[in-house]
């Protein structure tokens, strides 16, 4: 038992306990359900559309016209991110009212409601279940993309924040893996199993509601938001090493912040630029382009299997994930970003010139593979993972919940658009879509250069107090990253 004023130092020796591992490993469960209903519907869709099509013949007498079927399947993917969209915005809604862990908990009604949905579409032929169920599940996956971040933050060591908040991309990744192997035409994506294959979000929820019982809540949740000295102090000592109290004493008057006291106060605007530039950062890198449609783009630039090229992609996107995980702490956060953004530029021009090239020389085609592999690859070095977990060390508790609804909404509103347009831009441009993606992931490199702070090892407190100085050194004069480098070459110990 220790006494308040012993919170504001750091207590514990940062260790990766059991309990930790099994807090974090029970979260990401809902990581993983993003990353699956992300990938689920790429393999399948022939098979689904001829669901809709029986469907429609069964209904109307007659087959379904190719642009109602086009626009039905567009609704169908599509669907999920402005489910996605409404969820993220929402999360400040339950965060401090029931908790991180009980937000985590309650929200897995929602898998299940979305798994019965689309699950039984086709027994009950009805396409508008499936579609209401990927609405539904969109809203759970927006949940998770707040609450899971969050709640991993809150509970790791200062030193491990990195590496635990990367394990939230790892599930993400390890979710997509797992739709495009599972959606293989003879595993489950055939015509009789693809609803099982749907349905199977339900396992990972069921699983997370057994074990998210015997998982401690977060305890800078307990001690800032609820006062709980006692109760987070039980899951220190319960967690040895799992809680590292460093904010200080004054964190606990902090308030919660509206999102629209978010918006409007000067204080959070640098950092909330920040966090919000690097969410579309890594949506306008184009990378659903490739988790949406890759089978497609395979098709076009010649490749013979094109199904497995795309579960190619998630191997090299899941191993690279890893090796971002062991880099993280020790390389920093604003490096691997950089570096990510500017190998998927490079990879992205690659990809170009190769697809220009095929009707010349067929070869081209391993160029444009070896170039979306490595465009993924450098995704998962530092734009995939990083903006998820950054806007949690970006802000301090009181506004952290606004800032993560924020960036989250703008993360899926660009993966909304992504996913939306890139067909038609597609069309437009043919080879040279790739171009687009590569202009932007310049621009994002130059921001990420000049405007973002490296967090690597800092308490939530000297993040905000490195934000405060850099705007009272005001804006034009000193980016946020220069006042950090500024204030790490002050302090011996970093
Ligand atoms: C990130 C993105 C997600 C994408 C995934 C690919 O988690 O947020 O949209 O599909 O990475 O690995």
């Amino acid at each position: 038992w220790v006494s308040a004023g012993d919170m504001s130092v750091l207590l514990c020796a940062p260790q990766v306990t059991p309990s930790l591992l099994m807090a974090v490993g029970s979260a990401v469960l809902g990581s993983l359900q993003f990353g699956y209903n992300t990938g689920v519907i790429n393999a399948p869709q022939r098979i689904i559309e001829s669901f809709y099509n029986e469907t429609w013949l069964w209904r109307f007498s007659e087959p379904i016209s190719h642009p109602a079927l086009t626009a039905l399947w567009s609704l169908t993917v599509a669907i999920f991110p402005v489910g996605g969209m409404i969820g993220s915005f929402s999360v400040g809604l339950f965060v401090n009212r029931f908790g991180r862990k009980n937000s985590m908990l309650g929200a897995n009604v929602l898998a299940v409601l979305s798994a019965a949905l689309m699950g039984l579409s086709q027994l009950a032929s009805s396409f508008e279940m499936l579609i209401v169920g990927r609405f539904v599940v969109g809203v759970f996956c927006g949940l998770c993309t707040g609450f899971v971040p969050m709640y991993v933050e809150e509970i790791s060591p200062t030193t491990l924040r990195g590496a635990l908040g990367t394990l939230h991309q790892l599930g993400v990744v390890i979710g997509i893996l797992l739709a495009q192997i599972l959606g293989l035409e003879w595993l489950l994506g055939s015509l009789s199993l693809w609803p099982v294959l749907l349905s199977f979000t339900v396992l990972p929820a069921l699983l997370q509601c057994v074990l998210l019982p015997f998982c401690p809540e977060s305890p800078r949740y307990l001690l800032i938001n609820c006062s709980q000295e006692s109760e987070a102090h039980e899951g220190r000592l319960l967690d040895g090493s799992i809680v590292v109290l460093e904010e200080s004493h004054r964190m606990q008057q902090e308030t919660s912040v509206s999102i629209l006291e978010l918006l409007r106060t000067p204080a959070y605007k640098q950092p909330l630029m920040v966090a919000v530039m690097l969410q579309l950062s890594q949506q306008l890198s184009g990378i659903n382009a490739v988790f949406y449609y890759s089978t497609g783009i395979f098709e076009k630039a010649g490749v013979s299997q094109p199904v497995y090229a795309t579960i190619g992609t998630g191997v090299v996107n899941t191993a690279f994930t890893v090796v971002s995980l062991f880099v993280v702490e020790r390389v920093g956060r604003r490096p691997l970003h950089l570096i990510g953004l500017m190998g998927m530029a490079v990879s992205a021009v690659f990809l170009t010139v190769a697809m220009a090239l095929l009707e010349q020389l067929a070869w081209m085609s391993y160029v444009s593979i070896a170039a979306i592999f490595s465009f993924v690859a450098f995704f998962e070095i530092g734009p995939g993972p990083i903006p998820w977990f950054i806007v949690a060390e970006l802000f301090s508790q009181g506004p952290r919940p606004a800032a993560v609804a924020v960036a989250g909404f703008s993360n899926w509103s660009a993966n909304f658009l992504v996913g939306i347009c890139f067909q038609y831009i597609e069309q437009l441009c043919g080879p040279f879509v790739f171009i687009i993606f590569t202009v932007l992931l310049l621009a994002f490199f130059i921001f990420t250069y000049f405007k973002v702070p490296e967090t690597k090892g800092r308490t939530f407190e000297e993040i905000s107090a490195g934000f405060k100085r850099a705007g009272a050194g005001g804006a034009d004069k000193y980016s946020a990253s220069e006042e950090f480098n500024t204030l790490r070459g002050d302090d011996p110990d970093l």
